[in-house]
C-alpha cells in the first residue's frame, strides 16, 4: 500500500521536474491497435534533444551518455556506431550459446558452496555477464579484476536507475580508466566516427552497461519465474517450450517500462489526431503488453502454444522499424544457456515479490538436493515484505534529489546547446 502511494508519488515529482508535455500512449487518443503505427512514424525519431527527459537519462548513463548508441540522433554517427554493434554481436548461434555456458557454470562454481544458497538473482548474473561481455570485445578470459570493475560500474548504473541508491561517477570512471588501456586489444572495429575517448565511452556504455544491465535484469526475471511455477521449471529443457517461456516472461516483465522518441517534425496519424514537432511520446510497453490478451496479469506461457508473438501486442526488443535492440537474436540465445546451466545444477525457489522494475533484485534460494527450504522461505516472504516499505521511501528521497541534481546540470540540454547544429549528430 504504501510502496504504491510512494511509487505514484515518484512518478510526479519526475513529471514536474522535467517540465516535458509528455504524451504517454497506449491512450484515449491513439488507442494498442495504432500503437505500433506511431512508434514506428518516421517522425517519431528524436532520441534526445529537446526532452528534459533527456537529462536524466544522460544523468544516469554517464559517462560518456552522448555517443550512446541509444542516445545518439539520426546520422552518419548513429549508422556508424549501429553498424559496429550489430558487428560485436553477430557469430555463430553455438559459439555464443557455448561461451555463455562457460561464464555461467565459472560464476556458478564460485558461488555454490553448501546445499541451499541464497542469493539476488541480479547479483548473481552480474559477473556471468560481465565475463561474456568481456569476452566479446576482448576475445580472452575475463581476468578476476576486470569482473570487479564491469560489474561495480553496471551495478552502479542500474541502483541509481532504480533510485535504490544515489550515483558514484568515481566507481565508474576507474572502468574508463581501465579501457581506455586497453583499446588496442579490441577485437572488432570500432567506429571511425568516434575520437578514441569517444570510442571508450561507447565500449563503456553499450557492453558494460546496457547489455551487462539488461542481461542481468532479464535473467533475474526469468529465472525468478521459474521459481515461482515449478511445472514450468520441469518442463524447460524442451527448446519450443523454452521460446514460450521466455515469450511470456518479456511480455509480463518487460524490460523497458517506457521508451521515449521526440518527434522531428509533424505526425498527422488521421484527421482528428496530430502530434506537432517537438513532442515526447512515451511508448509504455506494460500497458501496450496487457492489451489484446486473456487473462493478461496471469504468467502463463501455454497462451503461446496457440498463437505467434508477431500478431499479437508484444515487442520486447522495441519497434522493427524504430530503432530496435540489436541483441534481438543474441539474447534469447544466451539466455537459454545460462538457463540451462543453472537448472541442470539446482532448483529455483522463491517467495519474494516479483514485479516488472524488481527493485528487491530477485531474491531466490539455490538448492541442490532438490528439498524444498520450507522455513527459509517463510523467512524471505517476511524480510521482503519489510524491506519493500523502507525501499520505496528510499527510492522516493534519492529519486527526488537525483531528478534535482540533474535537472541542475542539464547534461543533454549543455550537450546540445553547444553543438550548435544538431544535424552534424
Ligand atoms: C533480454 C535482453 C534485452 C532486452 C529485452 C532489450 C530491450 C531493448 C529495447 C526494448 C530497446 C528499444 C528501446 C527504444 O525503442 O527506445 C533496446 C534498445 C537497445 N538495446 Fe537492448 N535489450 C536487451 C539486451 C541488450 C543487449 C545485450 C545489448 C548489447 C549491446 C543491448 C543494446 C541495445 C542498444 C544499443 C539499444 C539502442 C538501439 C538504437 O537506438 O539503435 N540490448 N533494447
Amino acid at each position: 500500500m504504501l510502496s504504491g502511494l510512494v511509487v505514484a508519488l515518484r512518478a510526479k515529482v519526475f513529471e514536474k521536474v522535467n517540465g516535458d508535455n509528455a504524451i504517454t500512449v497506449p491512450n484515449d487518443q491513439v488507442g494498442p491497435d495504432r500503437f505500433e503505427e506511431l512508434y514506428g512514424h518516421p517522425a517519431a525519431n528524436g532520441r534526445s534533444k529537446g526532452a528534459g527527459l533527456s537529462d536524466l537519462f544522460w544523468y544516469w548513463l554517464s559517462p560518456g551518455p552522448e555517443v550512446h548508441q541509444e542516445h545518439l540522433e539520426a546520422g552518419p554517427r548513429y549508422d556508424d556506431v549501429a553498424r559496429t554493434t550489430r558487428g560485436f554481436l553477430a557469430g555463430p548461434g553455438d559459439e555464443l550459446f557455448d561461451a555463455a555456458t562457460r561464464c555461467t557454470r565459472h560464476v556458478l562454481d564460485e558461488v555454490l558452496t553448501g546445499p541451499v544458497t541464497r542469493v539476488r538473482l541480479r547479483d548473481l548474473m552480474m559477473p556471468v555477464w560481465a565475463e561474456y561481455f568481456y569476452e566479446l570485445v576482448f576475445g580472452e578470459p575475463c581476468p578476476r579484476a576486470a569482473r570487479d570493475l564491469i560489474v561495480a560500474h553496471a551495478d552502479d548504473v542500474v541502483t541509481s536507475l532504480k533510485c535504490t541508491g544515489l550515483r558514484h561517477p568515481a566507481r565508474r570512471a576507474r572502468l574508463t580508466r581501465y579501457l581506455a588501456g586497453r583499446l588496442a586489444d579490441v577485437r572488432h572495429p570500432l567506429p571511425r566516427t568516434l575520437s578514441e575517448p569517444e570510442q571508450v565511452h561507447y565500449l563503456q556504455g553499450t557492453y558494460f552497461n546496457t547489455a551487462v544491465v539488461q542481461m542481468s535484469e532479464a535473467m533475474a526475471h526469468l529465472l525468478l519465474a521459474l521459481a515461482q511455477h515449478p511445472d514450468v521449471a520441469k518442463r524447460i529443457g524442451d527448446d519450443r517450450y523454452f521460446a514460450h517461456v521466455l515469450d511470456e516472461t518479456f511480455r509480463l516483465y518487460p524490460l523497458f517500462g517506457i521508451a521515449h522518441r521526440i518527434t522531428t517534425a509533424d505526425i498527422q496519424l488521421d484527421e482528428h489526431t496530430t502530434f506537432p514537432a517537438g513532442s515526447v511520446l512515451c511508448f509504455d510497453y506494460p500497458a501496450y503488453h496487457a492489451t489484446g490478451y486473456a487473462n493478461p496479469d496471469e504468467f502463463d506461457p501455454g497462451r503461446w502454444e496457440h498463437t505467434a508473438t508477431r500478431r499479437e501486442h508484444h515487442i520486447p526488443f522495441g519497434v522493427a522499424t524504430n530503432r530496435p535492440c540489436p541483441a534481438w537474436r543474441l539474447a534469447p540465445i544466451i539466455m537459454r544457456a545460462a538457463t540451462r546451466e543453472v537448472l541442470r545444477r539446482v532448483t529455483l525457489h522463491s517467495s519474494a515479490s516479483h514485479t516488472r522494475s524488481l527493485p528487491n533484485r530477485g531474491p531466490c534460494l539455490l538448492v541442490r538436493d532438490g528439498s524444498v527450504p520450507h522455513r527459509q522461505l517463510t523467512r524471505m516472504r517476511i524480510r521482503d515484505r519489510w524491506e519493500d516499505v523502507w525501499r520505496s521511501v528510499v527510492q522516493l528521497v534519492l529519486g527526488t534529489v537525483m531528478v534535482l541534481h540533474a535537472h541542475r546540470l542539464k547534461p543533454a540540454k549543455r550537450y546540445f546547446d553547444t553543438q550548435g547544429c544538431p544535424a552534424r549528430h
